[in-house]
């Protein structure tokens, strides 16, 4: 079995949690294939380590601080490796330098596996253009729900059907703070307990305004429906100003309200082409496929309003198979790291 040598790109909760399950699962792993060694450890402000006959990944996990200077761009053209994890701060403004790593690892003959939804959400078919032409893979099963395999799901067990839509309640603090309103608490004070069980950033607006989500939907219409867009382009609007009086309101219709993302092809919602839903390929989607973030009423009994506190949902609309909903119930970091290490076995498997 070969070994792959990784790179990662930021070694914070993500990095440190792939790093724990790597070595606690070890053996499963091996008999899926995959076997790994770490050469190269990248943070942003915390140093680098460099160590091509391989870190003892347990022991830096437990570090603070790594004495090297290298940038990560020099990190991915100078060491060989055959697998970088992007792991780094989501800039979902601009998705870099997520996107330049990503794009100079593929070119200099490494697989890339990102957690960071900036690459997936501002430049899918660009790194996917890049990795093709340089016969390596750009994987990123981790950036939506985790390690639920959504993207996976779409592009390996719906084939010959499209993805016509997708509705979903994908961001874990606002779920959270909505759940916490409807209970009776104020809007200020949910956040600030979410923040206290470690549900919330100290700077809880990239989830409250929907950034989160918005980078998700981008990902998501990019890959499940070959949409050429980005976090910028999805209708934004975010949870601030819900309050119990709205939930009230909301329960009197058998209702409750869910932050919803939502996208579809415009053309089914009265455009009035002659299109069979779903006729669009990539490259031809720009202005056809609407997207949106925004609290939402939604009935009691409905799948988007069953999910509670940190879970998540996703219904993906199809041709082929109508409707299929995915749930992921109180995920922590285990499964995100799963979901790095999922995309890590699919490498290993398909290059040995
Ligand atoms: N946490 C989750 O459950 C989860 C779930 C799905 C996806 N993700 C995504 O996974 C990624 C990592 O999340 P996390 O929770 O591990 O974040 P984190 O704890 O804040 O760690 C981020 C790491 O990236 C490093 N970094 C930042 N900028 C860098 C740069 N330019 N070059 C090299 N390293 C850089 C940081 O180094 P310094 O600390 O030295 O700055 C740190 O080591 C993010 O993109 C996040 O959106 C996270």
């Amino acid at each position: 079995m070969k070994t792959l040598d990784l790179i990662f790109l930021g070694f914070g909760n993500v990095g440190r949690e792939v790093s724990r399950l790597l070595w606690s699962n070890r053996e499963e792993f091996a008999r899926q294939g995959l076997s790994t060694r770490a050469v190269a450890i990248v943070t942003g402000r915390h140093g680098t380590l460099v160590d091509e006959g391989g870190i003892d990944l347990l022991a830096a996990a437990a570090n603070d601080r790594f004495p090297g200077r290298q940038s990560a761009l020099d990190v991915i053209t100078s060491v060989r490796a055959d697998v970088v994890l992007e792991l780094t701060t989501l800039d979902v403004r601009s998705g870099q330098p997520a996107i330049s790593h990503a794009e100079a690892a593929l070119r200099s003959g490494k697989h890339v596996v990102s957690a960071n939804k900036g690459p997936v959400a501002w430049a899918y078919h660009e790194i996917m253009e890049i990795a093709q032409s340089n016969g390596r893979m750009f994987l990123f099963e981790s950036t939506v729900m985790d390690g639920t395999p959504v993207f996976n799901l779409a592009q390996h067990c719906l084939r010959g059907a499209r993805v016509t839509g997708f509705e979903g309640v994908l961001n874990s603090t606002t779920n959270f703070v909505l759940d916490e309103i409807a209970s009776g608490s104020a809007f200020e004070d949910a956040v600030a307990d979410a923040q206290r069980r470690g549900v919330a950033e100290a700077d809880p607006s990239m989830d409250i305004d929907g950034w989160d989500s918005a980078a998700k939907v981008a990902a998501l219409a990019n890959v499940l429906m070959g949409a050429r867009t980005n976090p910028l382009a999805v209708s934004r609007v975010g949870i601030g100003g819900i309050t119990r009086q709205d939930f009230a309101r909301a329960a009197r219709r058998g209702e409750t309200i869910k932050l919803v993302c939502r996208a579809w092809r415009s053309q089914e919602a009265g455009a009035g082409e002659d299109r069979r839903p779903g006729d669009v390929r990539p490259g031809e989607a720009d202005g056809k496929i609407q997207m949106t973030v925004a609290p939402e009423q939604v009935p009691r009994g409905s799948l988007l309003a069953t999910v509670r506190g940190t879970s998540s949902v996703l219904v993906v609309k199809t041709d082929l198979m109508g409707d299929i909903g995915i749930v992921e119930q109180d995920p922590s970091l285990w499964q995100t790291a799963y979901g790095v290490v999922s995309d890590l076995i699919e490498i290993a498997r398909r290059t040995q």
